[in-house]
């Protein structure tokens, strides 16, 4: 039996990438998948249909079930439009991956509010406006569902010259925090992934060059596949990261701290700073 067989899938962001890897991973499995993709360049600028659809024929011609949807998910009615088109081709939605991503990188001297709004429209907004109608789906159809949503160690760890795209991943994981709190006891689980993959937005850097080739999008996907499954049933609000054949967790945490009765002043915090922020 194959670990998705019946269930049907949204990935925004397919036409490409580690999306589109997902994709293809999910129909292997035996989803069916609503490919969503607006078909933009790395920084968010153009539309263009033709990912999508040769994402959707690539399914197709091997075997699988598969849709286009050409929407931007970072308006609500765009992410309306992307659940609508789950509903409306397979009459139901089980497994959302939030993964559409743009970069507008820049140090934080010369980030203009432009290029703040457009990544964080596109990853933190585009994760809840699909989200939210997803769920509204999902909990009425009582089946259950999962989330995956997409940080990044940008926005867990920091990352010179992306403070919007770091704040948007941080965004991200903390309505993951929240929602998996909120929707288990509707058997919604949601986690993150965190990923590292050779694609057109990290082409450039220098950790891929000579090496890209053992980081493909296709190590991304499994990680995908095990959170969409059953396999995974009981885990939730997790930070799975993965990149070439290495699988981690990111978590915070908080230290064991100090303790005293009264106000601390300046001066004692200063004395005991490193017992405060050790953490091992
Ligand atoms: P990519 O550029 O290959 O794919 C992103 C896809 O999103 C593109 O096909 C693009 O057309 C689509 N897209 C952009 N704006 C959209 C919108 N408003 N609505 C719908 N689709 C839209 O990039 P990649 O590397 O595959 O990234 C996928 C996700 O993984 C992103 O969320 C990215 O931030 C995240 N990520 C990637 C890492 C990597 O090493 N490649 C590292 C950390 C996070």
């Amino acid at each position: 039996m194959r670990l998705l067989a019946g269930k049907v899938a949204i990935i925004t962001g397919a036409g490409q990438g580690i999306g589109r890897a997902h994709a293809l991973a999910f129909a292997k499995e035996g989803a069916r998948i609503v490919v969503n993709d607006l078909g933009t360049d790395p920084s968010g600028d153009g539309v263009s249909r033709a990912c999508a659809d040769a994402v959707v024929d690539e399914i197709t011609q091997a075997g699988g079930q598969a849709v286009p949807n050409y929407d931007s998910v970072a308006t609500m009615a765009g992410g309306e439009s992307i659940i609508r088109t789950a509903i409306d081709a397979f009459g139901k939605i089980d497994i959302l991956v939030n993964n559409a991503g743009i970069l507008r990188d820049k140090s934080f001297g010369n980030m203009t509010e432009e290029m703040w709004d457009a990544v964080i429209n596109v990853h933190l907004k585009g994760t809840f406006a699909c989200t939210k109608p997803a769920v509204e789906h999902m909990r009425a159809q009582g089946t259950g569902g999962r989330i995956i949503n997409t940080s990044s160690t940008s926005g867990l760890i920091g990352n010179f010259g992306q403070s919007n795209y770091g704040a948007a991943k941080a965004g991200i994981a903390g309505l993951t925090r929240v929602l998996a709190i909120e929707l288990i006891k509707y058997g919604i689980t949601v986690n993150c992934i965190v990923p590292t993959a050779l694609t057109r937005m990290t082409e450039e850097l220098p950790m891929f060059q000579g090496v890209g080739q053992k980081y493909g999008p296709e190590h991304v996907a499994p990680v995908a596949v095990f959170l969409a499954s059953d396999l995974a049933k009981d885990i939730t609000g997790k930070f799975v990261g993965v990149g070439g054949g290495r699988i981690s967790a990111f978590d915070v945490r908080q230290t064991p701290g100090v303790r005293r009765e009264g106000i601390w002043t300046p001066h004692e915090i200063a004395d005991r700073i490193n017992e405060i922020l050790n953490v091992w």
